[in-house]
């Protein structure tokens, strides 16, 4: 098993690579593969840098040139609905990118035309291990369920209003599906695990810098302890 760990951002993944024993770096791409161990786990990990297209490419070299045998794409999200807060975790269960419209030829706001399927699925295994890490960590409430991703950064109540009607979504961030979509291309499996740093209404940019530090420290205690049952 070599599981291949992405996030957005490099404080997103300060904290893992701070406990990785890291003993090659590759860069592709303009990012930089740190390949090494985390306890018995052998990890390729590394920073995509923002959206959609970012996620994307590093997936694809993770699956080509590393042979990772699955993917966890960990970070933080704007949270949706009201009981949420910055600082929860919420684990993907599914994922969909909700600036995809092709609404115009009678297709469901996400749905990415011609493809087989609406939603891209979290691996089972995955998300229950991912659970089961939230689970013993009582000090930090989680959630499960559908994640929405687009390159938007989203700071609006009106917006939310209608990620919540129209994908009844949990959390929105810029590369959860993304990332997941390759890996549906490539039959790999996948899991997302996202801390909420804002509420992605009015005034979200302020929380995101002022919640950043303690969403990525949830994000990666549940990350790292998942990694004991994988
Ligand atoms: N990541 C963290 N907060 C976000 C937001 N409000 N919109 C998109 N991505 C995010």
């Amino acid at each position: 098993m070599i599981l291949g760990i992405i996030s957005a951002m490099s404080e997103e993944l300060e904290l893992l690579l701070k406990d990785m024993d890291i003993k090659e770096e590759t860069k592709r791409a303009n990012m930089t593969f740190y390949k090494g161990t985390l306890g018995d786990k052998d990890i390729i990990a590394v920073v995509c840098g923002i959206g959609k297209v970012n996620a994307a490419v590093c997936s694809q070299i993770l699956i080509s040139e590393f042979n990772v045998t699955s993917i966890i794409n960990v970070g933080v999200a704007g949270g949706i609905g009201k009981d949420i807060y910055p600082g929860d975790v919420v684990v993907g269960t599914n994922l969909v990118q909700h600036d995809m419209d092709t609404t115009a030829f009678g297709d469901p706001h996400g749905q990415i035309p011609r493809l087989d399927t609406f939603d891209f699925k979290c691996d089972k295994t995955l998300v229950k291990a991912a659970l089961d890490a939230c689970e013993e960590i009582k000090e930090i409430n989680t959630f499960s369920g559908r994640i929405i991703s687009g390159d938007q950064f989203i700071s609006s109540v009106d917006k939310i209003k209608w990620f919540e009607e129209e994908f009844k979504a949990m959390a929105c961030e810029m590369e959860g599906a993304s990332i997941a979509q390759v890996c549906y291309l490539n039959n790999v499996p996948c899991v997302v695990i996202r801390s909420i740093s804002d509420n992605a209404n009015n005034g979200a940019h302020m929380d995101y810098e002022k919640f950043i530090p303690i969403a990525v420290r949830n994000s990666t205690i549940i990350l790292k302890n998942m990694l004991n049952k994988i």
